[in-house]
């Protein structure tokens, strides 16, 4: 079969339109052009790709087949061309970034300083909770992913970067942050039957919060459910109840003694953050850049240390 990417072109654009006119417009050909490239493609492949029914044409059976070779010729030129980009250098390029909720408090500080260095680069942000960054990535619509650590047997290529340390936190006035100056630490049996402000379902930070408590044996009960970090913080220091948040989010409030973090026994509950793609995602130049970028410098943006 002698065929040119060029037909092949032509007709990948006249099979996703399924109009010459369209395909002419996108291409910018005359329609002429796009039915004689697609007449010597039949004349080239022996059958009929489209078949015309009153104004409207449609796919034959070959034409369909071709469709399907035709897009994985472009995705295997696609990749080809990625990878001659990577022996230019970074120029260009577009990186889609998928985040967790939380670990949003640092992630975006992280990528206004990967652009700067990185100017050609279209970076995108998506900031989500667990559940749905999961799916992103089942679905391949996302380079890399930030999260705490994902579920085992995911098919996933997993690296941690940073601690991601859970604390208690209260309003200053609420009963245990008064009591705690007098105390080393609040045994976890106090905890029993406290009120708290919990994350929404598919929150990496309700999930670890439940699992450590039923593994203690402490039932508490919630007052709230915010899908928000901020949420959460203005809830608690409202006197809602208390939270179990990521450290990353209440710099400022721990800076402005807005909120304190209770020193109870067994906390923080120790998570991590990690970088994830797809084990069979051939990460693009851009995105190989943005991993060791992350890898590299993530003390600066990731606070590890923390005080009670
Ligand atoms: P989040 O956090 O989904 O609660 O925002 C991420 C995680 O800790 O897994």
């Amino acid at each position: 079969m002698n065929v040119t990417f060029r037909q092949l072109e032509v007709f990948e654009a006249v099979a996703r339109l399924l109009s010459y006119t369209l395909a002419s417009k996108e291409l910018h050909l005359s329609q002429p052009a796009v039915s004689m490239q697609i007449k010597q493609l039949e004349g080239s492949t022996g059958l009929p790709l489209f078949e015309q029914l009153g104004r409207k044409i449609y796919l034959t059976e070959a034409g369909r087949e071709m469709y399907h070779y035709c897009r994985s010729i472009s995705q295997q030129l696609e990749e080809a061309e990625e990878v001659l980009e990577q022996l230019k250098g970074l120029k260009t390029g577009r990186l889609e970034v998928t985040v967790a909720t939380t670990a949003n408090a640092f992630a975006t500080k992280m990528l206004a300083m990967f652009s700067q260095q990185h100017e050609g680069v279209t970076v995108s942000l998506d900031v989500t909770n667990r559940e749905r960054l999961l799916r992103q990535l089942a679905e391949n619509v996302k380079d890399l992913a930030i999260m705490g650590r994902p579920p085992e047997g995911a098919d996933l290529v997993t690296e941690a970067f940073a601690d991601n340390p859970l604390v208690v936190v209260a309003a200053p006035d609420h009963p245990l942050a008064l009591n705690r100056l007098k105390e080393q630490s609040i045994p976890l049996y106090r905890l029993q039957d406290q009120t708290f402000v919990v994350r929404e379902q598919g929150s990496g930070t309700r999930t670890a919060m439940q699992r450590f408590f039923s593994d203690h044996d402490i039932t508490v009960t919630s007052s709230m459910e915010m899908n928000e970090n901020e949420a959460i913080k203005q809830s608690v220091q409202a006197g809602m109840g208390l939270g179990v948040v990521s450290i990353h989010t209440i710099e400022l409030e721990l800076e402005t003694k807005r909120l304190v973090i209770l020193n109870v026994d067994h906390f923080p509950i120790m998570r991590h953050w990690y970088l994830v793609h797809r084990t069979d995602k051939r990460l693009s130049p851009v995105a190989q850049a943005f991993r060791q970028f992350v890898l590299s410098k993530a003390n600066e943006f990731v606070k590890v240390d923390y005080m009670l």
